[in-house]
């Protein structure tokens, strides 16, 4: 198991504008990349500084878009995050229609998770004879989850199926998420955690102290790929700003 990369940067904003070069770079070669989404509030600085750079020069027509998760709800309400990705990049890019396989939070989720694992097998190429993202773009709670794997729901990381249903432990709002195996098999993971309120699980996570087995980020280790942290000095903590 590869050692992670750990990016560290000023601010929330230099966070997003790394990641995007970082994801330029990593696209150029690539015929066709799968790329699996995050949700909540990190990702909207990232989604914005793509459509105002990135516009035209990624090619967008060889990326197909999934999602790590999705709350329950229709794509319209405002904690949709497929919701939130066409308002702030999709419908600024060149992406066919075809390539965004967004996971349908108005449906029954029972039966969308079966749906969306299906969706997942016919597009998403296999290794290890299991789906394997391209690319798995993640958030982490400051509870330790990531996806919608929450703490009181860890058997979610060895769970058989590609898709399943979670809930969040407060709201008791259900979530359709992807499941550890198919997390950890992506070609490149990437974390992007920002704020002061991420720092204290992020320093248990990688020193391996305190309740770190009980967050569901710290089990996010790639069999196959790299594993990146993008974050911001505040969640990170203060080092030199990489070149
Ligand atoms: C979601 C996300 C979730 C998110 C973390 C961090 O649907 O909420 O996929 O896993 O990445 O909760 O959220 P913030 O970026 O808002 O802190």
């Amino acid at each position: 198991m590869n050692q992670p990369d750990i990016h560290i940067h000023p601010d929330k904003q230099r966070v997003a504008e790394a990641f995007a070069l970082f994801l330029a770079y990593w696209l150029k070669p690539r015929e066709r990349a799968t790329i699996a989404l995050s949700g909540g509030s990190t990702p909207k600085l990232l989604f914005r500084h793509l459509a105002d750079l990135y516009r035209d020069r990624i090619d967008w027509s060889k990326v197909h878009f999934f999602w790590g998760d999705e709350r329950c709800v229709p794509p319209d309400h405002e904690e949709s995050n497929y919701g939130m990705t066409r308002e702030l990049l999709l419908q600024y890019i060149a992406i066919p229609e075809g390539n965004v396989h967004r996971i349908r939070g108005e449906a029954d989720p029972g039966e969308e998770a079966q749906r969306y694992g299906e969706v997942i097998q016919e597009f998403v190429p296999k290794a290890n004879g299991r789906p394997a993202f391209d690319l798995m773009i993640l958030g982490m709670g400051d509870d330790g989850h990531t996806a919608s794997i929450f703490p009181d729901q860890l058997e979610l990381l060895k769970a058989e199926g590609p898709c399943a249903v979670a809930s969040h432990p407060e709201s008791g709002q259900q979530r359709i998420t992807l499941t550890g195996p198919v997390i950890n098999n992506a070609g490149l993971i990437s974390f992007l955690v920002t704020g002061a309120d991420k720092a204290p699980r992020i320093e248990e996570i990688f020193q391996k102290k305190g309740n770190w087995e009980n967050y569901p980020a710290a089990h996010i280790q790639p069999e196959r790929g790299e594993l990146h942290w993008f974050l911001d000095e505040e969640a990170g903590g203060r080092r030199e700003e990489e070149s």
